[in-house]
């Protein structure tokens, strides 16, 4: 098995990202991963598995014996919460994950706020937390940053493990997750995700959650992905030569409307203008007709279904909210099922939790 102790940074980083995977699963072989950094460690096997933890997770929690029992199988570990960046959701579904858990966690929340404020690196920081955690969560504005950190501390002498909860514009694993999980849930009395289209719509150049899900979908079979976008916001080359170099079938369109009518799942994005490079340059941006609203709800099929990362603006208006079709809000509620199923297994609890009597 492949060790991040037996490979330099610098070999390791330049690695294609499906062969870095090796390097990032559990010791112990169950093909779980260890540290969690981008969609390409999950293959269909590993997506099911984690799906089925989830379903199993939700359910023993429903009975306050099985609550109970869950607080008690990760009750003598400890995880940091580290973000950098600003964060709702993903903050608190990983908090609320590890308390059904029972994991006790700790959090730094803005930089200004820890030692970086006086010159500390983010190494001896995130060295740091490793001394008082069994998990460090982390998001960041830093592309590549989560990777940087895995590799540091599986070569330090107190090795834990990483969870990415999004770095850059690059990759967001867990909130890929938990889209899939939607996906398989919508889907899960009506044949699955295999053979669907799904549309992604708004800000995919910059949009991390889209890279991460377009990849997650390519373990599916025939699964057709249409990319819905401004010119100027178009789906990066990196995720085109992905879907190409897996022939998967893809489209990449100016017309909304048009492609709603194809959707199984239509996955809107916000515009993502922090990520500017002179102020105000998405506004000059015509995005108006890269919204969801009544008429395209009108369009779409009576089983098909809306996603969104959240949050979001103005680009799914509130008169969808009710409609039976949008999974928004319930895709926000199973993100806390799939991340407490990820950090069971990432310190090997999948065979307890799913073997117990609850
Ligand atoms: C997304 C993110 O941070 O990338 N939000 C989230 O984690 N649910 C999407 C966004 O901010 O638009």
């Amino acid at each position: 098995m492949a060790k991040l102790t037996e490979i330099g940074w610098e070999e390791f980083s330049a690695l294609p990202l499906e062969a870095k995977r090796g390097y990032l699963t559990r010791a112990e072989g169950d093909g779980m991963p260890y540290h969690t950094l981008f969609a390409q460690q999950f293959d269909r096997e590993l997506l099911e598995r984690l799906c089925a933890l989830a379903n199993r997770i939700r359910f023993i929690n429903k009975s306050k014996e099985g609550a109970l029992y869950l607080k008690t199988v990760l009750a003598h570990r400890r995880a940091m919460l580290y973000f950098s960046q600003p964060s709702s959701r993903t903050f608190l579904s990983h908090l609320a994950a590890c308390q059904i858990l029972g994991i006790t966690t700790g959090s730094v929340r803005d930089a200004a706020t820890s030692s970086e404020f006086k010159g500390e690196t983010k190494e001896d920081s995130i060295r740091t937390f490793s001394s008082y955690f069994d998990m460090i969560i982390m998001r960041s504005p830093e592309q590549g940053l989560a990777e940087k950190m895995a590799w540091e501390l599986s070569n330090s002498d107190r090795p834990v493990p990483i969870l990415n909860a999004g770095s850059g514009k690059d990759q967001h694993p867990t909130q890929a997750l938990l889209d899939i999980y939607t996906l398989m849930r919508s889907f899960e009395t009506k044949g699955g995700i295999d053979g669907r289209t799904v549309v992604f719509c708004g800000d995919l150049l910059r949009g991390r959650t889209v890279r991460s899900l377009s990849y997650l979908l390519t373990n599916f079979r025939d699964v057709r992905q249409v990319f819905v976008a401004p010119q100027e916001l178009h789906v990066p080359e990196d995720v085109v030569e992905t879907l190409k170099s897996k022939g998967v079938d893809y489209a990449l369109v100016g017309d909304l409307r048009e492609a709603v009518k194809e959707a199984d799942a239509v996955y809107m994005t916000r515009i993502q203008d922090e990520w500017d490079s002179s102020k105000g340059a998405s506004a000059r941006i015509d995005t108006s007709r890269f919204k969801f609203g009544a008429e395209e709800l009108a369009l779409l099929k009576p089983d098909g279904v809306i996603l969104h990362p959240l949050p979001r603006r103005d680009e799914i208006a509130t008169c969808c909210d009710h409609d039976p079709r949008a999974m928004y809000w319930r895709q926000m509620r199973n993100g806390m099922w799939i991340r407490a199923a990820l950090i069971a297994a990432t310190f090997g609890h999948e065979r307890a939790i799913m073997d117990c009597g609850y």
